[in-house]
């Protein structure tokens, strides 16, 4: 956040983005305080990230001016390299102490986890070129679980949501000790010592930033009472199929953990993707997976609970104006 007093003009120009993944907002105060207003600068783009390098420019530069695009998120676009890498090329303006967070938390992961039956990412090397970021990471294995929905039918589809919703179980397990409920990195203000805390915490921080018309819902959402897990697990939190590689039935790896991370409460893992096989966000699976999976979470006695975690799930989430799937699911859950 930058204050810059401006006696020339008049006015007291405040950046300021209350975390990575927020919109800009320019606030703008008159210096003799009679007037305040809020500019959302959502598209405005830094004159460093104007003269920012292209992905191309910086693929052709690396000397892979034809890898294959794999993916691209709201942080970074994966591209495919050879020798079984791939290419995470920060959007523009990504700072390098975050990548070297995330690569740290990737190796924790990575360490912690490795009794489970698939993988995890880590990080090779981080290289700054020019204004862009450019981490490379081994390749894993298998195709995005989304995509390997619209192949399988029958037993066969059946036992890839199970294991999917399995795997998601184990999360918890990968072993990380941190004696608090909160971000593992980031927004380290918003741990707390009781997950209840934390989970009003992140909700009153949301208030800031989701749209106008769901602040009633979000502020309502803050009353969410979810039961105290004994001790805190690790949580990705932004499980879903776009983010888990399988091979035919099994699960080989699950991705990108990172600014939704958290230490909490491990059901929650299991709340979550079910309820992230919903349309909007797993447009591949359907109604008899989304029947199977509460079958899973009624076997585990988790139903009582799975509308409040939902509720919660979808408040969380208001702050992604800029995914219009993610904010017509959170519109819908929190109607
Ligand atoms: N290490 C990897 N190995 C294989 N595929 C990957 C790897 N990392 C990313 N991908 C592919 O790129 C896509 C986007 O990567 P992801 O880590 O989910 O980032 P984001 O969703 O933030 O763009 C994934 O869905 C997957 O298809
Ligand atoms: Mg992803």
């Amino acid at each position: 956040m930058v204050a810059l007093p401006n006696r020339e003009t008049g006015y007291h120009f405040r950046w300021e983005r209350s975390r990575a993944d927020k919109p800009l907002v320019c606030r703008v105060r008159a210096v003799n305080g009679t007037e305040s207003s809020k500019i959302d600068m959502r598209g405005w783009r830094s004159p460093d990230a104007a003269m920012a390098k292209t992905d191309q420019d910086i693929l052709a530069q690396l000397g892979f001016p034809t890898a294959r695009l794999l993916g691209s998120g709201s942080e970074a676009t994966v591209y495919a390299l050879p020798k079984a890498r791939v290419l995470r090329l920060m959007k523009p303006g990504a700072r390098l102490a975050d990548a070297e967070a995330r690569a740290h938390l990737l190796a924790k992961i990575s360490a912690g986890g490795s009794h489970l039956p698939f993988v995890t990412p880590h990080v090779q090397s981080i290289e700054r070129i020019d204004e862009r970021i450019a981490v490379i990471e081994p390749l894993l294995p298998g195709t995005p679980a989304s995509e390997t929905l619209t192949k399988q039918a029958g037993e066969q589809r059946r036992l890839l949501i199970c294991n999917y919703l399995n795997a998601a179980e184990t999360i918890a397990d990968i072993t990380l000790t941190a004696e608090y409920f909160g971000p593992l990195m980031g927004e380290t203000a918003l741990r707390a010592p009781s997950w209840s805390l934390f989970l009003r915490k992140r909700l009153e921080q949301g208030l800031q930033s989701c749209p106008a018309d769901l602040r009633a819902a979000v502020s309502a959402a803050m009353a969410v009472e979810l039961p105290e897990p004994e001790r805190a697990s690790l949580v990705h939190l932004d499980y879903f199929p776009a983010n888990v590689l399988a091979d035919q039935t099994a699960i080989t790896a699950v991705l990108d953990f990172g600014a939704s991370s958290i230490m909490g409460d491990r059901r929650m893992e299991a709340w979550s993707a079910v309820a992230y096989l919903d349309p909007e966000l797993s447009p591949t699976a359907n109604e008899n997976d989304r029947i199977t999976a509460r079958t899973w979470l009624a076997e585990r006695d988790l139903m009582t609970d799975y509308p409040r975690a939902k509720r919660w799930l979808a408040a969380y989430w208001s702050f992604a104006a800029d995914d219009a799937s993610l904010m017509a699911w959170c519109r819908r859950v929190l109607a």
